[in-house]
């Protein structure tokens, strides 16, 4: 039982490393659409190497990155169909992680069993959402997107981009309102509002908001994280008459972990827009907007990429910052049930294991 026990350091240990590549138990979108064809794609999320690929009929599928027999890409191998062809010897691994054909042999004991995770995957509004679950959660969650990404009378385009750095910089980005005002104060949609503000922290049904009190429709005033089976954020921020109809512009966004350092941010931008004033929001969109938004995020990128990896621990955190310590408590909190839940469970295991030995 002894080398079974762990001290409370390596527990935190244990947190940090779950924190930094990702809680589990959740679904995570791992790519555009438009970034698997036919050809398959290796990618890493979560600090897992991961096979992705489209099958003739369009659906998607993603296994392990590595062929169990000597460790190849799979993603470098043949896509036939339900399943993908090393390239370094032929064998074929199917969507569900089944060895099904070891060409270069007969009978080998490897067919037929089951050596590659295989990842649930869901396919929506123009993402492919991945389901990361630890060992004793293998059976994916529901998940549940906000109204803007189900709804009909929601438009959105989807803008994506990989940030050299961590996804939690990239959260507490989010979670933090008052940085509109000036790291944007020169943008079309965030040059106006008061440049000091009270904030509150408000737990709503699915997790919680975060807002500016006494300012709202003014800038970038306030932000929703939610938890439904995906880490959710919501903001909205004004928008002018001149650039299109449809109000306020939403933004729905996600921050998946690549590795410790890395992450692909996932932005929503979303009017609630029909018929034909939807077709000229998405005109003036592609003609007028789409740029300056995409300079907006840059200064973000460029903000939160020259940070320091170790910023988060030599800093002084005031009133305006409550939403980026209560997300982070709330990742931390989710961690730690985890990890403990695993400990748990390997310790129950190896009272078993010597009861039977002792029998
Ligand atoms: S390494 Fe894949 S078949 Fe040999
Ligand atoms: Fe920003």
């Amino acid at each position: 039982m002894s080398d079974q026990t762990i001290t409370n350091d390596e527990f935190d240990k244990l947190v940090e490393q779950r924190i930094s590549l990702g809680v589990k138990n959740l679904w995570y979108p791992i790519l555009p659409s438009w970034g698997v064809k036919n050809t398959p794609v290796g990618i890493t999320r979560l600090g897992e190497k991961i096979a992705v690929w489209r099958d003739n009929d369009g659906n998607v599928h993603a296994i392990s990155d590595s062929c169990p027999h000597r460790g190849a890409r799979m993603s470098l191998g043949i896509n036939k169909g339900d399943k993908l062809a090393c390239w370094y010897h032929g064998i074929e691994v199917d969507k569900d992680g089944m060895v099904v054909n070891v060409p270069a042999v007969d009978n080998c004991p490897m067919e037929h069993t089951k050596k590659n995770h295989s990842y649930p995957i869901q396919e929506i509004k123009g993402a492919i959402f991945a389901y990361f679950g630890d060992e004793l959660n293998p059976e994916p969650v529901a998940l549940e997107l906000p109204d803007e990404l189900v709804k009909e009378e929601y438009s959105s385009f989807l803008c994506t981009a990989i940030w050299k750095t961590s996804y939690r910089y990239a959260i507490d980005n989010v979670m933090d309102p008052m940085h509109g005002a000036y790291l944007h104060g020169d943008s079309h949609t965030m040059a106006w509002g008061e440049k000091k503000a009270k904030m509150r922290l408000e737990k709503t049904k699915n997790g919680w908001l975060f807002e500016k009190e006494g300012q709202t429709g003014m800038n970038f005033d306030w932000v929703e994280f939610g938890d439904t089976g995906t880490h959710w954020l919501r903001l909205a921020i004004p928008y002018q008459k001149k650039v299109g109809p449809g109000g306020n512009f939403a933004i729905i966004g996600f921050a998946t972990p690549i590795d410790e350092n890395t992450c692909q941010v996932y932005f929503w931008r979303v009017r609630k827009v029909e018929g034909w004033i939807k077709d000229l929001w998405h005109f003036m969109y592609k003609n007028r907007t789409e740029g300056r938004h995409w300079d907006v995020l840059e200064q973000d990128r460029v903000l939160l990429e020259a940070l320091d990896p170790d910023a988060r621990d030599n800093e002084f955190l005031y009133q305006h910052d409550l939403g980026v310590s209560r997300i982070r408590f709330e990742i931390a909190k989710a961690a730690r049930v985890q990890v403990k839940a695993l400990m748990d469970h390997k310790k129950q295991n190896v009272q078993v294991v010597l009861h039977s030995q002792s029998e």
